[in-house]
């Protein structure tokens, strides 16, 4: 009988532990056989799995990072280790395969796709990028993650009479800066949706002091700034002690939030339903609390808008 392949790609999250367990629970409920490749697509290339048993995976769901590893495989981006990989695929009687990671990892998926690969994908990125799905799978744990460390920082920022300048992952993405505000943890943000200039910056830094507040955290989204020039910059301006702080691969460490593991079952059995139903080229999500599955092929015509309302920032952060 064809068998399920599952593969994790791109920077792990926690939860996709969780997701493999769920896609392996719910082959086995559907008689069907399962392997999980290794490093992400390098495992497709290079024909690197294994059998992915019940017993393997009974007590991963609380493991952060992934137990098949994970790539970003720069291999796969060419043609021929696509048709290696199809070929791997087809020598092994695999014929629906399970994809879990973010952007880049789904373009791949679709390749695979147009390439007669009957494939689902399911989104696990920290970064919560994917326009399609309200959430995807590590994000909820990395905001928490990000809310602990910034209420840990401000002990610090407080006793100082500190400005704390904290820069979050994300990529382009300001989502876990724009969360972390709304749970009350940064009084200012900056994000690629949201972005300050400097003196927009110096500002509102400005009309906090004004306020009262004397120890103002501000959360920036990597890839923004120089964050030693913006720390220079406040200290000049403001004449107020500003330290930074970068969060780094803390962020995508840890064991995986209830919310991250009950997504990632529900996403994982999802995942399985619609191959085993023959539906090929899926991205699995979640929107209104509801699980969705939308083309791969129109992700890009995705236009959800799962933005966070601005006069919410509006009214919260000033
Ligand atoms: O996509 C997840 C992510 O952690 C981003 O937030 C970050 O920009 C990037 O991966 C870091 O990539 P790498 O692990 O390759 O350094």
């Amino acid at each position: 009988m064809n068998k399920i392949g599952i593969l994790t790609s791109g920077g792990d999250a926690p939860g996709m532990n969780a997701a493999i367990r769920a896609v392996v629970k719910a082959a086995e409920h559907y008689g069907r056989s399962i392997v999980g490749f290794q490093n992400g697509y390098e495992g497709l290339i290079n024909g690197d799995f294994y059998d992915l048993t019940y017993e393997k995976v009974e007590d991963i769901a609380s493991k952060g990072g992934t137990i098949l590893k994970t790539s970003r495989s720069a291999a796969f981006i060419t043609e021929e280790g696509r048709q290696q990989a199809v070929h791997t695929l087809k020598e092994n009687n695999i014929n629906n395969l399970i994809i879990v990671g973010g952007e880049g990892s789904f373009k791949g998926a679709q390749k695979l796709h147009q390439l007669g690969v009957s494939v689902a994908a399911i989104p696990g990125t920290i970064d919560n990028d994917l326009t399609y799905t309200d959430y995807s799978i590590g994000f909820d744990t990395t905001l928490n993650t990000v809310l602990d460390c910034v209420r840990k920082i401000k002990d610090s920022g407080y006793s100082h009479n500190k400005t704390t300048i904290v820069e979050v992952m994300g990529r382009y993405c300001g989502d876990l800066a724009v969360y972390s505000a709304l749970a009350g943890e940064g009084e200012i943000i900056s994000t690629p949706e949201y972005k300050l200039t400097f003196d927009e910056i110096c500002h509102q830094l400005e009309k906090k002091i004004q306020k009262g507040k004397s120890d103002n955290l501000i959360l920036v989204t990597e890839r923004m700034y120089d964050l030693q020039e913006l720390q220079h910059y406040i200290q000049e301006k403001m004449q107020v002690s500003a330290r930074t702080t970068v969060l780094g691969f803390i962020q995508r460490g840890g064991e995986p939030s209830a919310f991250d593991r009950v997504l990632a079952a529900k996403m994982g059995v999802e995942a399985v339903s619609l191959l085993l139903n023959g539906q090929s080229g899926a991205a699995v999500g979640i929107r209104n609390n509801r699980i969705i599955h939308v083309s791969l092929d129109e992700l890009e015509e995705q236009t959800a808008d799962k933005s966070v309302n601005e006069s919410l920032l509006r009214v919260l952060l000033p």
